[in-house]
């Protein structure tokens, strides 16, 4: 499974590349306004740190207009990948920008037929929200399933990108369902590691360690 970080926070970012826990990055409108940053700024310096994928969001709605913000965000870099809404002109922007040879990350899906719209347009990425499903008493894992067996029953290459991760429940969700990307802030990537009993027997060797003097350097 691929890690992306959900997140425009440069530091965060660099911190857990060197990690190695990356394969990409998602930013989205909101994310950047947190970060105060300048777009094109921001999504520069985050292709410059990652090898992987980087999702920077068009801000239009047309799709002429979403092309020509898509042509413009692609040109940041070789990593960057459009993201685009998952509305009729985002598919044809999609159409038209995955035809030009770039990544195209179709975003905020909410359904399994949109998934497949955003297969047959030919999408990179489809980024189906599961936090946000959950917040609404729906079940975002089911989505993920749905779209795992459409993608399979038709032999679409379009990358499951599990989005809208709040847990690490999640996380291993995602992962047993078979999503090929998940994208979760940098507090849910770290606390993947956590795990009380890996503390408790740390602090037994430690102690251990202490009063045998074991030394290696
Ligand atoms: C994905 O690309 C989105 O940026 C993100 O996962 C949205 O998550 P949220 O629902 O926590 O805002």
């Amino acid at each position: 499974m691929k890690f992306f970080v959900d997140t425009a926070d440069v530091d965060a970012i660099r911190e857990l590349n060197e990690f190695g826990l990356l394969d990409g990055v998602t930013t989205n409108p909101s994310l950047i306004k947190k970060a105060g940053r300048n777009i094109l700024e921001v999504t520069k310096e985050i292709c410059d740190i990652v090898e992987g994928p980087v999702s920077a969001e068009v801000t239009a709605t047309d799709a002429d207009e979403m092309i020509a913000e898509g042509r413009k965000l692609a040109k940041i870099a070789g990593n960057i990948a459009v993201k685009v809404p998952l509305t009729l002109d985002g598919l044809k922007a999609c159409k038209v920008l995955t035809g030009e040879g770039n990544m195209v990350n179709v975003t905020l899906c909410f359904s399994a037929n949109q998934a497949l719209l955003a297969a047959k347009a030919g999408a990179t990425f489809i980024s189906p929200f599961i936090g946000r499903l959950d917040d609404i008493a729906m079940d975002g894992l089911d989505l993920i399933a749905e779209i795992r067996q459409i993608y399979d029953n038709y032999g679409y290459e379009t990358q499951i990108l599990a989005a809208s991760i709040r847990t690490v429940n999640h996380v291993k969700d995602c992962a047993m369902i078979g999503a090929d990307v998940m994208t979760a802030p940098p507090a849910v990537i770290k606390s993947l590691a956590n795990h009380p009993l890996t503390d408790k027997g740390l602090d037994a060797f430690l102690a251990d360690i202490k009063d045998a003097g074991i030394k290696i350097l």
